[in-house]
């Protein structure tokens, strides 16, 4: 007999559990650089257009796709009769998730080290001319890649207790604890002194500064945060009960995450500008400007720990999902045992992870760290979220698909078009413009 696939307890774990997938380092390291060099409110208006036209419709294509295939990926491109092309898809999902599993635990490596530094004072007692040289020499070295390594372990062992007992019962301590950590620094952010010049640039629409770039940076942005295009959200979805309503869901997440990237933002531009820096500094933000603006805040080694380990639990749960893509992937093809699957996958990301990681040091001429970076963001997720789209509008069942955008749920005709036409449409368009201009 086939044994009975996992699933979430209880509702408010599927959407601690899917929004800590969404909300990692998307959302409170890359949106503040990429808002900070995008403009400001300009990006973010664009952005907020994206998760709602585009995003949102692709979040309900993975989740009809996962939840009524109950497979993650390939199997559940093998439902309502699809031909055997589509599979390759799924394989292209898992080759993006052991990329983004590596260089992922090496960004998130990073903030361990932060953690402590910000604990035994060694922020407080740097000056803040030697900044960039400590970054830099911190990621080049050896202590980066241990760090990478002690990550991916943690990441094994939240793995190995399973969908309700691991994932589900670490989203639920840690999402609360999240966004509490998160609501204490905007209130210490709105106080400073000068805040509303950062509070302006985040949300003053400045037209001009719209250039095609931005544009596609925003929907990039918005991919990655969502976690879409790379079957994560088509896994976990095949762990939803069938009372799950997708739509209130998928509206529920966009909603979350993006309240957390502009949260992040309500943290970081008050803070730059009121002390005198410039937000436009790229993916250095977050560990060069900030340590700078908290060792000249008062209590800066308490507030500095604080955000380190936001960014360190953020990422704990985003990584928890990207890992399950390639678990479900061995449990459901190779009949494999949770415990086999977790312990291969950490295996060789710790291998990957490594050589990430020393593509600050030593590897630089391979940089790996890029390669996956560009490949899994720039190529293999558009792919997949375009593949994902164009199975749900034009091969899946009309019937199995309308059935599962309102199973459980009354939805009204105009938003179940909007779903639609945003499905079989508006974003296979938008992918291709990013697909296309990401490559080149
Ligand atoms: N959404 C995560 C973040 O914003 O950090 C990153 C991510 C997780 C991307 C899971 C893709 C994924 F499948």
């Amino acid at each position: 007999m086939a044994e009975k696939r996992a699933q979430f307890g209880t509702r408010l774990g599927v959407i601690a559990a899917t929004v800590g997938s969404a909300v990692g380092l998307g959302n409170i390291w890359r949106f503040p650089y990429e808002c900070g060099t995008g403009g400001g409110g300009a990006f973010l208006a664009v952005y907020i257009l994206f998760v709602f036209l585009i995003g949102v419709p692709c979040i309900c294509a993975e989740f009809s796709l996962g939840r009524s295939s109950r497979r993650g990926m390939p199997g559940a491109f093998r439902i309502s009769g699809a031909r055997k092309q589509w599979g390759f898809l799924g394989y292209a999902a898992i080759l993006a998730a052991f990329m983004i599993l590596a260089f992922y635990a090496v960004v998130a490596g990073w903030t361990l080290e932060y953690i402590i530094d910000s604990a035994t004072g060694l922020f407080r007692d740097t000056p803040n001319s030697d900044r960039h040289a400590q970054f830099t020499g911190f990621i080049s070295g050896w202590k980066a890649v241990l760090w990478t390594i002690v990550f991916l372990v943690i990441n094994g062992l939240v793995m190995i207790g399973g969908v309700e007992k691991g994932i589900e019962r670490v989203s639920n301590i840690l999402m609360p604890i999240l966004f509490l950590i998160l609501i204490v620094f905007c209130i210490n952010s709105l106080t400073m002194e000068g805040a509303s010049e950062g509070l302006y640039f985040l949300f003053h629409p400045d037209i001009s500064k719209l250039t095609p770039d931005v544009v596609l940076g925003a929907l990039g942005q918005a991919f990655f945060s969502l976690s879409l295009g790379m079957g994560c959200l088509v896994t976990y979805s095949s762990y939803f009960a069938d009372d799950t309503p997708l739509i209130k869901t998928s509206m529920q997440i966009a909603a979350l995450d993006t309240l957390v990237a502009v949260l992040a933002g309500v943290i970081i531009f008050p803070a730059v500008f009121s002390f005198g820096m410039t937000p436009d500094q790229g993916p250095t933000l977050v560990f060069e400007v900030l340590p700078n603006i908290f060792h000249s805040m008062p209590g800066g080694s308490f507030w500095s720990f604080l955000f380190f380990l936001l960014l360190a639990l953020a990422s704990l749960t985003s990584i928890i999902s990207v890992s399950e893509i390639i678990v479900a992937f061995l449990v459901d093809e190779f009949r494999m045992g949770r415990l086999k699957a977790t312990m291969i996958i950490t295996c060789i990301s710790l291998v990957t992870g490594t050589l990430c990681s020393l593509s600050f040091g030593p590897l630089k001429s391979l940089n790996l760290f890029n390669i996956f970076d560009f490949t899994s963001s720039n190529i293999l997720m558009p792919l997949g979220g375009l593949g994902v789209c164009a199975f749900v509008g034009w091969q899946m069942r009309r019937s199995d698909f309308t059935a599962q955008m309102k199973m459980n749920s009354k939805v009204p005709a105009f938003i179940f078009d909007y779903i639609s036409i945003g499905i079989k449409y508006v974003a296979p368009a938008a992918i291709l413009i990013i697909f296309i201009a990401g490559l080149f």
